[in-house]
């Protein structure tokens, strides 16, 4: 059994870390799956073997889901950061940076799509090196 999730003394950490820490190791695990069923669909041209494969992906969506949402669920600030960022049309990297800074000052309205004045915060990120 491996321990490699852990980078400091497990016996250090709380129950709730090493918790939390396995299901990041988890949702990676999912990712690489998610991944790897990509790369076999991409080259399987057997459609029966697809089929089967295409449905084990989607068991890994699933999985990938579930786990990011558990750790969602204990991490406000990461939960906030999400909330700016997926499920929108328009610039990622843009959504990332002004949920990022909205989570930095503290925003508590769970949508990090505008900034704690209630703009969207672009301006005060004109200029900024990160
Ligand atoms: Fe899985």
């Amino acid at each position: 059994m491996g321990f490699d999730q852990y980078h400091e003394p497990p016996e250090e950490l709380s129950a709730e870390t090493r918790t939390f820490a396995r299901m990041c190791a988890s949702l990676t695990e999912e990712a690489e799956a998610i991944g790897w069923y990509e790369q076999r669909l991409a080259i399987e041209p057997d459609a029966e073997a697809r089929a089967i494969m295409s449905d084990a992906q989607g068991e890994e969506f699933k999985h990938f889901a579930m786990d990011l949402e558990f750790l969602l669920r204990r991490t406000p600030r990461w939960r906030q950061i999400c909330a700016g960022v997926l499920f929108k049309d328009g610039d990622i990297v843009e959504h990332g940076e002004v949920a990022e800074a909205a989570s930095e000052d503290g925003g508590s309205d769970g949508d990090s799509t505008g900034a704690a004045d209630g703009s969207l915060g672009i301006g005060s990120l004109k200029g900024e090196e990160r």
